[in-house]
């Protein structure tokens, strides 16, 4: 296939789902452009486990990791490391996806040098600054000075047309599902052995949970999980997936409170096919986070959202989403009438996914092939 010669594009992220979302533009790009791809490292196991699936190959490496690392650390590291990379390289356009602080970070740093930046998976709003914290700054941060912004959803569109910006919007659907097909292509997921299921009853109703915002540190956090036992405790004939995230302010309170359960499995952060495998055989899914709420729907599996916003609208509207906060007592409710009232289950267990259709990539590289 002949390259254009006239793009070179410069892929910049940091974390596990920038990288699940971006694998499939990063590898539709690869096609036509010279791809060029950087990573801050803001993440360091979870995130190799989904570069080495999808084969994505590292050109540059922040190397910024640090145990419990601040906003700061991460900001500071990046915009400081990230300049000679820029300067090398001259990118004609910086791609980066969501809301983390390597998009934000990166995205201000080509800003500085003038280089164009396009936004995937734009103009999602909760419109409350601190929820997600510091997820809804970044994101709002990035639209004022992103060049391209590629909307998942025409909420997220209107949303920044609603904010003033009309300019280079385009509406592409959400990158995650195509990254979702790509996996099912690529493995017979029914057929493969995972190892580290081993200990998991699959005769019961798996509720796979996930937990790791921010906002939730603390207080939130506890008592999400005291709720997490209740359903463990209350209810025999499931059995509780929690993949733990590796942040030591998750991973250290997890293990305090949700060990010695028989029916509360705790895991190391799973590889992309080992969580969309668990994902295909669950009966619920209780997680606070966002690529899981755009994953779940291609599965028919409700999903109940432990936060007190979110910027997936889309879901709760298509009601195959329920947000349920962080009280102990109103999650238990809330997956109780799901565990005992099969009509209520089947009304929220429809296989729709309103966020997109697998041709994401193909669209933005469609539209960053026709710029000139
Ligand atoms: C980050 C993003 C969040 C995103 C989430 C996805 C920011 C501020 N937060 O949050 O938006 O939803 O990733 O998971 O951008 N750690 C490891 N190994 C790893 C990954 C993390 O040890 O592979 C530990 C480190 O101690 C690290 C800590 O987790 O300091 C926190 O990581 P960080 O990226 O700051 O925050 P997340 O909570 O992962
Ligand atoms: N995921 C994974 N392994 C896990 C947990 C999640 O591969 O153990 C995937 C999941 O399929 C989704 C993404 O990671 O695509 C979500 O990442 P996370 O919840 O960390 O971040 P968020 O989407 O909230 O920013």
């Amino acid at each position: 296939m002949l390259k254009v010669s006239f793009m070179k594009t410069m892929f910049v992220f940091g974390t596990r789902p920038e990288a699940i979302k971006l694998a499939p533009i990063i590898l539709e790009s690869k096609k036509y452009f010279d791809t060029v791809v950087c990573v801050s490292e803001q993440h360091k196991e979870m995130l190799y486990q989904v570069t080495d699936f999808f084969n994505i190959n590292i050109d540059y490496n922040l190397h910024i990791m640090k145990n419990s690392q601040s906003l700061f650390d991460i900001t500071s590291n990046i915009l400081i490391k990230i300049k000679s990379i820029y300067e090398k390289e001259k990118p004609d356009i910086v791609i980066v996806q969501g809301d983390t602080t390597t998009a934000f970070a990166a995205a201000l740093s080509a800003f500085y040098l003038k280089i164009k930046i396009a936004h995937v998976e734009a103009g999602l709003r909760s419109f409350d600054l601190f929820n997600p914290y510091p997820e809804e700054a970044n994101r709002k941060l990035i639209s004022a000075i992103a060049t391209y912004h590629f909307a998942p959803t025409k909420l997220a569109y209107d949303n920044l047309q609603n904010e003033g910006i009309k300019k280079n919007v385009y509406l592409t659907g959400n990158s995650v599902v195509d990254a979702l097909h790509l996996i099912l292509e690529k493995l017979e997921i029914e057929n493969t052995h995972f190892d580290v299921f081993k200990d998991i009853d699959f005769t019961k109703r798996i509720i796979l949970f996930t937990s790791h915002r921010r906002e939730s540190f603390g207080k939130p956090m506890r008592s999400i999980f005291e709720a997490i036992k209740q359903i463990a405790q209350e209810f025999d004939d499931v059995e509780i997936v929690y993949p733990v995230h590796l942040n030591p302010n998750v991973k250290n309170l997890a293990f305090e409170m949700l060990t010695g359960f028989k029916n509360i499995k705790l895991t190391k952060p799973l590889t992309y096919p080992e969580f969309v495998y668990i994902l295909s055989k669950s009966y619920l899914v209780i997680t606070d986070s966002g690529g899981v709420q755009e994953e779940a729907p291609a599965f028919g599996i409700p999903v109940l959202v432990i936060r007190n916003t979110t910027e997936r609208q889309e879901g709760i509207v298509a009601n195959i989403a329920k947000l349920v906060g962080t009280n102990t007592q109103k999650i238990y409710n809330e997956a109780k009438l799901l565990l005992t009232d099969l009509d209520f289950y089947k009304s929220m267990s429809n296989r729709v996914n309103p966020y997109g259709d697998g041709k994401t990539s193909q669209r933005i590289i469609n539209i960053l092939k026709e710029l000139k």
